[in-house]
């Protein structure tokens, strides 16, 4: 099983937007994909149109301080706390929800931060996919449990001072994790940085070029340029267009919405999915 995180140390860089669309791309390349929403806010959660479910990721890596018996086992009760996402999306999209309770979790001292790794391993052989939406909280406990089971990671970044910082101070925590020695996830790789959210063209400003120049220099070769998608300025990104905003009121996949606008999203979003995931024979 591959599995993703999208995270930054800022909000609103595009975390939750590229999770959705990677989710999209995987299911219309008939891939079986988990989301799993780590942000107490439950955005990804309310966009892939789950409502009232039984079970959250908050049950999952809750643990009952009084218990006399141990824990049970994240990778039984992951089959329980799934489901499928709402009618608008594909039946092949699986989705480990978030509620508010969730965030309760940040402060909580009991060891959970490998419990969705363990998960995971007991999706091995039915899920293709798992994509994580991470919170911005900067060293939180929920970001390090995500950041343990992903083996891949993308940092989206705007071209803003609050987007660079984000991504700078994600990286920071990210090196940090996968340190030799950290005993947390020494395999988890940088997938790359990917600016999101983008002015048009005839939009950009010196100060986004500016910050592009900063991200350019402190992430090299890991920015994801595909120059084949059409540029916003002299480098390539995620443009910013309404149609995103439009499917994530509709709760619908980017896959379901007509015109050009989506296409170049969806070539995006697929972009993404090509870096990370590993093809069959690969
Ligand atoms: N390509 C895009 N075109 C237009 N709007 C976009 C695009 N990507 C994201 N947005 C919008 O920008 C806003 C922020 O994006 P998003 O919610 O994905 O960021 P985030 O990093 O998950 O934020 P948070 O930290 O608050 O969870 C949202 O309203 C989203 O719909
Ligand atoms: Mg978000």
């Amino acid at each position: 099983m591959d599995a993703v995180a999208n995270y930054s140390e800022k909000g609103g860089v595009g975390k939750t937007s590229n999770s959705a669309g990677m989710v999209a791309m995987a299911a219309e390349q008939g891939l079986n994909v988990l989301a799993i929403d780590f942000d107490p806010r439950a955005t990804l959660t309310a966009e892939l149109g789950v409502k009232d479910p039984r079970f959250t990721l908050n049950d999952l890596l809750y643990i009952d301080p009084e218990a006399d018996t141990p824990p049970g086992d994240p990778a039984e009760f992951i089959h329980d706390a799934i489901v499928r996402a709402g009618e608008g999306w594909p039946s092949n999209v699986w989705v480990l929800p978030s509620e508010r309770p969730l965030g309760r979790r940040e402060s909580d001292s009991a060891m959970f931060e490998t419990r969705v790794r363990r998960a995971l391993q007991g999706l091995e052989g039915e899920i293709d996919l798992a994509v994580m939406d991470v919170p911005p909280r900067a060293g939180g406990k929920l970001a390090t449990c995500a950041l343990i089971a992903a083996k891949k990671v993308f940092i989206p970044a705007t071209l803003t001072t609050d987007g660079q910082l984000g991504a700078e101070q994600a990286l920071k925590t990210i090196q940090f994790v996968s340190s030799p020695g950290s005993g947390m996830n020494e395999d988890l790789v940088l997938a790359g940085l990917v600016r999101s959210i983008l002015p048009k063209k005839d939009d950009m400003r010196a100060v986004n070029h500016f910050v592009n120049e900063r991200l350019v220099e402190t992430f090299g070769d890991a920015v994801i340029d595909d120059l084949t998608i059409e540029q916003a300025g002299h480098y390539s990104g995620i443009v910013s267009y309404s149609v995103r905003e439009e499917c994530r009121l509709a709760c619908v996949p980017i896959t379901a919405a007509p015109g050009r606008e989506a296409k170049k999203l969806q070539g995006w979003y697929g972009e993404l999915l090509d870096h990370a995931i590993t093809r069959k024979g690969a």
